[in-house]
Formats: structure tokens, C-alpha cells, sequence
């Protein structure tokens, strides 16, 4: 874990009433439902920062971390750590999900391996990475016509 800095707690939640103003990029958001898999990356709208599974450079191989990284960095810099203690196997069916009550988690197969323990009675809970490395967990309902 040595260059997973522990400089930005760079994780903080929105969550915002109805009709809040949510950007739609695709490769940026993770909606309810989806997951995030071993060759899968969210990306922030300019590009800057990337959501996804690494193994630290002078880590131990086998284990897997979701992190926060600067996406065109050639060296690894991860400013942020989700399942920094408790990372999954790289041999497990493992992938980070925005479950149905608005937590982020990180699975190992079945097993939750770390959660934000957040939840949501708006629903449709939507996972966001910014062009400042934030993520965001927002929350919602479409506008009623
Ligand atoms: C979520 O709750 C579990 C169990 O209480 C705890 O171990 C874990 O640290 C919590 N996650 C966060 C991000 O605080
Ligand atoms: C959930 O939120 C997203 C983003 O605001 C929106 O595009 C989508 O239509 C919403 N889905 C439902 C079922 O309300």
C-alpha cells in the first residue's frame, strides 16, 4: 500500500432531493443495480480520475483494492482507498456494486467485503466520480410528468 497515499479522504456523499441536477455521463456513473468489475473503470467527465480495482505496485499480487486514481498517470497514484483493510481475493468473483437501499459495496463473490454503510429512503441511488477525484453517491427520483 505504499503509494496509496492517505493524503485525500477524497470520499463524500451528496445526497440530494428530488429534482437535483445529476449529470448523466455514462462512463462516469455507476447506477443501482450495476456493478463494477475487475476490467471495469468509471471515469470522470474530463477524464482526470478513474474508479476502479487495482493491485498496489509493491503489494501483495493476489489482493485487489477499489481506489480512487489518477486515470493518465503512469506511475499508480491512488489517493483513495475503499476496502483498504479489507481487500478481496484476485481470485474471487469480485466487483463493487450500488446496492438497492444506496450503499456502495465491494463483493468478494457473495461475501461483502466493505460497504459505506450508507442508505437512502429516496432510492435510485446513483455513484458518481467528479473531475476532483470525488466520488458521490446522489439520490433521486426522475421528475414526475
Ligand atoms: C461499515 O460497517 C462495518 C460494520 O460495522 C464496518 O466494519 C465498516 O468499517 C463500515 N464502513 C465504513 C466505510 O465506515
Ligand atoms: C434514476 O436517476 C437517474 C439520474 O438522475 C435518471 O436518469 C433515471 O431516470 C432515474 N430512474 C428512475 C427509475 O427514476
Amino acid at each position: 500500500m505504499a503509494h496509496a497515499a492517505t493524503t485525500a479522504a477524497a470520499l463524500f456523499f451528496f445526497f440530494f432531493l428530488l429534482h437535483a441536477a445529476v449529470r448523466a455521463d455514462a462512463a462516469a456513473t455507476l447506477s443501482q443495480g450495476q456493478s463494477l468489475g475487475a476490467n471495469d473503470r468509471l471515469v470522470s467527465p474530463g477524464g482526470t480520475f478513474a474508479l476502479a480495482f487495482f493491485t498496489p505496485t509493491e503489494g501483495d499480487p493476489s489482493r485487489r483494492y477499489l481506489g480512487v486514481m489518477y486515470a493518465r498517470a503512469k506511475e499508480q497514484t491512488v489517493p483513495w482507498v475503499a476496502n483498504r483493510d479489507a481487500p478481496v481475493s484476485a481470485s474471487s468473483a469480485y466487483s463493487a456494486a450500488v446496492t438497492a437501499s444506496g450503499e456502495l459495496r465491494v463483493m468478494e463473490g457473495d461475501r461483502v467485503a466493505w460497504s459505506t454503510n450508507t442508505s437512502s429512503p429516496l432510492g435510485n441511488v446513483t455513484l458518481a466520480i467528479a473531475d476532483n477525484g470525488n466520488i458521490q453517491l446522489t439520490a433521486g427520483r426522475r421528475r414526475r410528468r
